[in-house]
C-alpha cells in the first residue's frame, strides 16, 4: 500500500491555510490521491468542541488533531492539517509521532492580514475585545526549520500549492504529476 503523509500549515488565522487546503485537495485527488482535510474551523466544531484558546486548550486541540493525522497517514492518506498551531513544540511532538510529515509555514504579515481582516477578527482583537488573539494579542512561535514557506502576501494560492507539491515531489512523498494520473496509472497525454 502507498504510505500517506501529513502536510501540516500553520500560520495565522487568515494567512491562508483553508484556502491552500482546498487546492492542494483538488489537486492531489486529481492525482488520484486519497486525502482529508483536517481544518482548525471543522475540528473546532466537533472533535475539539467546547475547547478554547488558552495555551492548554490550543495544545489539546493540536495533540488531537494529530492523533487523527497519525492513523490517516499509516493508511495512505495524504491528509493536510489546516491550524494555526502557534507552539513550536506542540508542532514538533506532531511530526515525531506522525513520521511524515511536512511542515509548511503559511506567511502573511500582519498589515495584510489587518487589512483583509474576512472574519473581522483582527479588528476587533486590536481594539483589545479578544484578550488572547493569535499575533495580536497571544503568541505565535514561527516554525524554525520548516520544510517549506509560503508567502500569501506575495503569492497566489495557485503559486502556494505548486511550491507545496514541488517540495512533496522532491521528498518522495507524492509522485510528480506527469508520472500517475488518476488511480496511479499514466494519462493518455503522459509520456511514456
Ligand atoms: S489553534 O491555535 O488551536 O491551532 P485553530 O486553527 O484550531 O487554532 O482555530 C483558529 C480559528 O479560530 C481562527 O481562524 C479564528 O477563526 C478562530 N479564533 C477565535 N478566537 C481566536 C483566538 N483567540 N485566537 C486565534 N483564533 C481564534
Amino acid at each position: 500500500m502507498t504510505q500517506g503523509v501529513t502536510v501540516w500549515l500553520t500560520g495565522l488565522s487568515g494567512a491562508g491555510k483553508s484556502t491552500i487546503a482546498t487546492l492542494l485537495e483538488q489537486e492531489l485527488r486529481r492525482r488520484g490521491l486519497r486525502v482529508e482535510v483536517l481544518d482548525g474551523d471543522i475540528v473546532r466544531q466537533n472533535l475539539s468542541k467546547g475547547l478554547g484558546f488558552s495555551r492548554e486548550d490550543r495544545d489539546t486541540n493540536i495533540r488531537r488533531i494529530a492523533f487523527v493525522s497519525k492513523l490517516l497517514t499509516r493508511n495512505g492518506v495524504v491528509v493536510i492539517v489546516a491550524a494555526i498551531s502557534p507552539y513550536r513544540n506542540t508542532r514538533d511532538e506532531a511530526r515525531q509521532s506522525i513520521g511524515r510529515f511536512l511542515e509548511v509555514h503559511v506567511k502573511c504579515s500582519l498589515e495584510e492580514l489587518v487589512r483583509r481582516d474576512v472574519k473581522g477578527l483582527y479588528a476587533r482583537a486590536l481594539r483589545g475585545e479578544i484578550s488572547n488573539f493569535t499575533g495580536v494579542s497571544d503568541p505565535y512561535e514561527e516554525p524554525e526549520h520548516p520544510d517549506v514557506v509560503v508567502e500569501t502576501h506575495r503569492q497566489t494560492p495557485a503559486e502556494s500549492v505548486a511550491t507545496i507539491l514541488a517540495a512533496l515531489e522532491r521528498a518522495g512523498y507524492v509522485h510528480s504529476a506527469t508520472l500517475s494520473g488518476t488511480n496511479g496509472t499514466p494519462r493518455q497525454s503522459d509520456p511514456v
